[in-house]
């Protein structure tokens, strides 16, 4: 049995769809605040992040570290030799000594299950940054920045077609959460010679009832009609060693302007969690191009995640 009470972040298949609406409604609002820049928005005065990252990050640090200290609040960010999770010491023990310093403990790791402990000690909320398994705070972040772009924040995804092309992933895991909670179109693309998606994220998603969802092993068996082209890298942070053979399975799948043009619509947006690697898994000419939102996308990390831990945080102090 797990001793904490409090309310952690691991995974959207556990945010209810009004939660996940709710997240979004406060995203716009603290994105809106956040572009004041008013040094009187500091909900977070007084409340202390600690943050344990074992892989390496850009996004997720910064805008953890530039959202919270902008407003108000105070953030330590441990790198992977600082704690070394697990090995110098163990995980239920880091977790229950950074719960007397911080309201929040945001961490990434390697193995899923060393969140799922970190939680389980914690008696403060713990936040996923990214795991071998899912990456719920990228694709929450996501949402905020498709449902601005096609201004459909009423609908959030509703009507909307997402796809995902490249290696089945963390990332494709929390696609497919999201499709188990809110309704929209999914197309996932993933060379057949490689792992296919996550069989219970597939299960849930399809079992929800709510999105559609089409699983291909080429992209042109699911770019026609979609809203949303979307890619990761073809080899994930701690797979470096596959990368080679990788290369192989993905001969042909670079998403250039002939790729994207097969959606059929000039109105299709090009995603990228980022990093991107050009001339891979997307060209430079795409990334460049008018159709891509990579930017705005990765900007949008930000008030997502003050949004979320808005909502985590608000019992332990009144937020305004
Ligand atoms: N997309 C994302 O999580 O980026 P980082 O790995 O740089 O944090
Ligand atoms: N799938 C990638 C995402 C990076 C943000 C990885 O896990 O490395």
């Amino acid at each position: 049995p797990c001793p904490s009470r409090a309310t952690h972040f691991l995974a959207i298949n556990s945010l209810s769809r009004q939660t996940i609406k709710e997240l979004l409604m406060r995203a716009y609002r603290i994105k809106a605040k956040t572009k004041e820049r008013s040094a009187m928005h500091r909900p977070f005065e007084g409340l202390q992040l600690g943050m344990v990252f074992t892989k390496p990050s850009l996004r997720t640090r910064a805008s953890f570290e530039a959202g919270f200290q902008r407003l108000g609040g105070g953030v330590s960010y441990f790198v992977p030799a600082d704690i070394q999770l697990g090995k110098r010491e163990a995980v239920k023990d880091v977790a229950r000594v950074m719960s007397r310093f911080y309201d929040a403990i945001v961490a990434r790791v390697h193995d899923h299950k060393d969140l799922e402990e970190l939680a389980c000690y914690s008696g403060v909320p713990v936040i996923n940054a990214l795991s071998n398994y899912n990456h719920p705070l990228q694709i929450m972040s996501d949402l905020l920045t498709i449902t601005e772009h096609f201004r459909c924040r009423d609908n959030m995804l509703e009507g909307k077609k997402v796809v995902y092309v490249g290696d089945c992933n963390n990332m494709v895991t929390s696609w497919l959460m999201l499709a188990s909670r809110i309704p929209f179109t999914l197309g996932i693309a993933c060379p057949k010679s490689l792992d296919p998606p996550d069989a219970a994220a597939l299960q849930l998603a399809r079992t929800a009832g709510l999105s559609k969802v089409v699983v291909a092993h080429h992209p042109a068996d699911v770019l026609g009609g979609a809203d949303v082209v979307y890619a990761d890298v073809w080899t994930s942070m701690g797979f470096k060693e596959q990368e080679k053979e990788r290369l192989r399975h993905f001969q042909g799948w670079t998403i250039d302007s002939a790729m994207l043009a097969r959606t059929g619509k000039n109105t299709t947006v090009f995603m990228h969690c980022l990093p991107a690697e050009r001339g891979r898994e997307v060209s430079d000419e795409v990334m460049e191009g008018p159709q891509s939102i990579v930017f705005p996308q990765a900007e949008n990390r930000q008030h997502m995640q003050m949004a979320i831990l808005w909502h985590l945080l608000r019992g332990r102090k009144r937020l305004p």
